[in-house]
């Protein structure tokens, strides 16, 4: 693999031994997947930001790293395990917080941003068409490649930090023109609500498995591509998809050859029923990808005249700080329902402690609630779960 000088000197320590480290991790996965050269990247978004998924082994991990590293670009942070004002309202243990603060801390330390959330792309950390970032989380680093034309891997947390420390990533994958071609058609045929856009999501990368998918029939708003991408990457690993009429670089690819697959009411049927495992809830959390401005106004307006009548079940409402800051009149309103949380998530807090039976309007949380949280799951539209306690 080529380095350029510069390269050769992050790699032999002149630059700090923390900077060498992730240089040796960059240049290692970039062996293994036959990179040629490295490339320059403008954007980071780290994940690995929970005390639940990191533990004891990741902080001391990033107090090493955090004694002399600095990230070079933009660089964003995952979901972490709480809120970080309401922590004590989810029942979080004062040690958790305590090592959960200090996480965000020695993040914080090496110039990463610490909003902590998986749509950073609603804000605040945007690559552009065409250039190259690292970014862990799979909802996220789908979206950037699909719906921005970005570039980016998956990427797991350790090799998305180190590289935004050197600031730069191995060439290969995604990165390069010739592997974002789709591989197969979806020939979609569903409804227009948010929860469709899931279970399509589902059903897609259940039969994919990591192939690139360019669908017809669909016209999916942010909204709905986030909850499509994240289901993908979870009940599969798509890391990118093509949306004929809709995403950046769809025309660019000959898909006459294609096999087309068909998925309509009956595959969303299946997908649903495959995600329910649960016929109670003690919690209902939506915000998986976390809830944009848009989706807030509309549970809001949804719920503005309607009271909660069920006590023994709990409300989560999961969006990132900046945008709960951007529409307080609405958060008020869902507030009367359950704590709208900033910059965490159901599935990297740890809610095995408090339940045993969730509720969500995700695909991708109702892949991971049972395998991350130990939970039984009721996946269904916002509406339909609501209706189950107001
Ligand atoms: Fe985001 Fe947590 Fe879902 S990180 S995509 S809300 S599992």
């Amino acid at each position: 693999m080529y380095l350029s000088r510069d390269e050769e000197a992050v790699l032999s320590g002149k630059h700090g031994e923390s900077a060498q480290k992730a240089m040796e991790l960059v240049v290692a996965l970039g062996k293994i997947y036959n990179a040629e050269n490295l490339v320059d990247i403008t954007s980071a978004h780290i994940s690995g930001a929970s005390y639940k998924t990191i533990g004891d082994g990741g902080l001391k991990y990033l107090e090493d790293v955090s004694k002399d590293a600095k990230v070079k670009v933009t660089s964003t942070l995952n979901p972490l395990g709480m809120d970080r004002e309401r922590w004590k309202e989810m029942r979080i243990s004062p040690e958790f917080a305590k090592k959960q603060l200090r996480i965000i801390e020695l993040y914080g330390k090496m110039g990463v941003r610490t909003s902590c959330t998986c749509t950073p792309y609603l804000g605040g950390n945007v690559p552009k068409f065409g250039e190259h970032a690292a970014w862990a989380e799979s909802s996220a680093l789908s979206f950037v490649n699909s719906y921005i034309g970005a570039r980016t891997n998956r990427e797991g947390g350790p090799g998305a930090l180190a590289a935004a420390i050197i600031g730069k990533t191995a060439n290969y994958g995604l990165h390069l023109e010739k592997n974002r071609a789709p591989a197969v058609i979806i020939d979609a045929d569903i409804g227009n609500t948010l929860f469709d856009h899931s279970l399509l999501g589902q059903a897609v990368g259940k039969r994919i498995g990591s192939a690139i998918p360019y669908y017809r029939n669909i016209r999916p708003d942010i909204e709905a591509a986030k909850t499509m991408a994240a289901a993908m990457a979870a009940a599969g690993s798509v890391a990118m998809f093509h949306v004929e009429g809709v995403t950046p670089e769809h025309s660019r690819y000959d898909v006459s050859g294609l096999e087309t697959i068909h998925i309509g009411k009956k595959e969303l049927k299946d997908a649903r029923e495959s995600l329910n495992t649960a016929d109670d809830i003690q919690l209902l959390a939506f915000g998986c990808p976390h809830l944009t401005v848009r989706e807030i106004t509309e549970m809001a307006a949804f719920l503005k005249d309607k009271k909660k009548r069920r006590n023994d079940v709990d409300i989560w409402f999961c969006t990132s700080s900046e945008v709960r800051s951007r529409c307080p009149d609405q958060v008020k309103i869902l507030e009367r329902f359950g704590p709208v949380l900033a910059d965490t998530c159901m599935v990297v807090a740890p809610i095995e402690s408090n339940y045993q039976r969730t509720g969500t309007n995700s695909a991708k949380a109702g892949n991971y609630l049972p395998t991350l949280c130990s939970q039984r799951v009721m996946c269904d539209d916002f509406a339909k779960l609501m209706e189950l306690v107001i």
